[in-house]
C-alpha cells in the first residue's frame, strides 16, 4: 500500500493548530478545513488526467481535466469536516456517506449510516476522516466500497497511527492513504499519541 505523508510547513502549522488543547472549535475547523485543501491537492496527483483540445483568445491547444473525478465519502461525524474543502477542489465531483461510531470499550465501529451508489465499479473514491487510529472505522468504510465493486481508493487523513497503517496494509483492500502525520501510537483507550484528542467532539462538541 502506497503511503504519502504531507509534511508541508503549512500543513504542520494547520496541524499543530489542531493538536493544541486550548485550539477553541472555531479555529479547530478553520484549520482542518485548510489542511484538507492541502492533502487533498497532494491526493490528486493520483487522480488520472485526459488532454481534451480547446482555444485560447489567441489560439488553439490542449486543456487538461479529470478523466474520472473521484466520489468523495466523508466518513461521519469527524470526516465531514472535511467535505467542504474536498468539494471545493473537485467540483465535478459528486458525494457519498458513511457514518461510523466507535465503541468506547471495544474500540469496534457501529455503523448508523450509508449512502452510497449500489455499483462502484470503475469509480476512484476518496474517502475522508482526518483519525485513523486501529483503522477499524475505515476498514469498515472500505469493505463497504469494495463490495460495490470499488477498485480504487484513496483516503484522506490528518492523523494516523502505525497500527492503523499497518492495519490497512494488510487488509488486502485497494487502496492508498495520505495523511498529515504518522503520530507515535495508540494509548490504551486506542487514542492517537500525541495525536488531537477526539476528532468529532473537537469540531462539533460532546455528544
Ligand atoms: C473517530 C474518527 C474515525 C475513528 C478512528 O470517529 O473520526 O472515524 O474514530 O478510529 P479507529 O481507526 O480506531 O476506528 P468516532 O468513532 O469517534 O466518531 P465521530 O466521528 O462521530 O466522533
Ligand atoms: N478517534 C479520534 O477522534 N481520535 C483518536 O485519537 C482516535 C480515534
Amino acid at each position: 500500500m502506497d503511503v504519502l505523508v504531507v509534511d508541508h510547513p503549512l500543513a504542520q502549522t494547520r496541524l499543530t493548530a489542531m493538536r493544541r488543547t486550548e485550539t477553541e472549535s472555531g479555529v479547530f475547523r478553520a484549520s482542518l478545513h485548510e489542511l484538507t485543501t492541502m492533502v487533498v491537492y497532494e491526493a490528486a496527483r493520483l487522480f488520472a488526467i485526459e488532454k481534451y483540445p480547446i482555444e485560447t483568445p489567441v489560439a488553439r491547444t490542449e486543456g487538461t481535466r479529470l478523466a474520472n473525478p473521484p466520489l468523495i465519502v466523508p466518513v461521519l461525524r469527524a470526516g465531514l469536516g472535511m467535505a467542504d474543502a474536498a468539494l471545493a477542489l473537485l467540483p465535478e465531483s459528486s458525494m457519498g456517506f458513511v457514518g461510523l461510531a466507535r465503541d468506547e470499550e471495544t474500540h469496534e465501529p457501529r455503523a448508523y449510516m450509508e449512502s452510497l451508489p449500489a455499483d462502484l465499479s470503475g469509480q476512484p473514491v476518496l474517502v475522508l476522516d482526518p483519525m485513523l487510529a486501529t483503522g477499524g472505522s475505515l476498514i469498515h468504510c472500505c469493505e463497504l466500497l469494495a463490495d460495490r465493486g470499488c477498485t480504487d481508493i484513496i483516503v484522506c487523513c490528518v492523523l494516523a497511527a502505525p497500527e492503523g497503517v499497518e492495519r490497512l496494509r494488510n487488509s488486502g483492500l485497494p487502496l492508498r492513504l495520505i495523511t498529515a502525520s504518522i503520530d507515535e501510537g495508540l494509548n490504551e483507550k486506542a487514542y492517537i499519541v500525541p495525536g488531537l484528542g477526539d476528532a468529532g467532539d473537537r469540531q462539533f462538541g460532546g455528544m
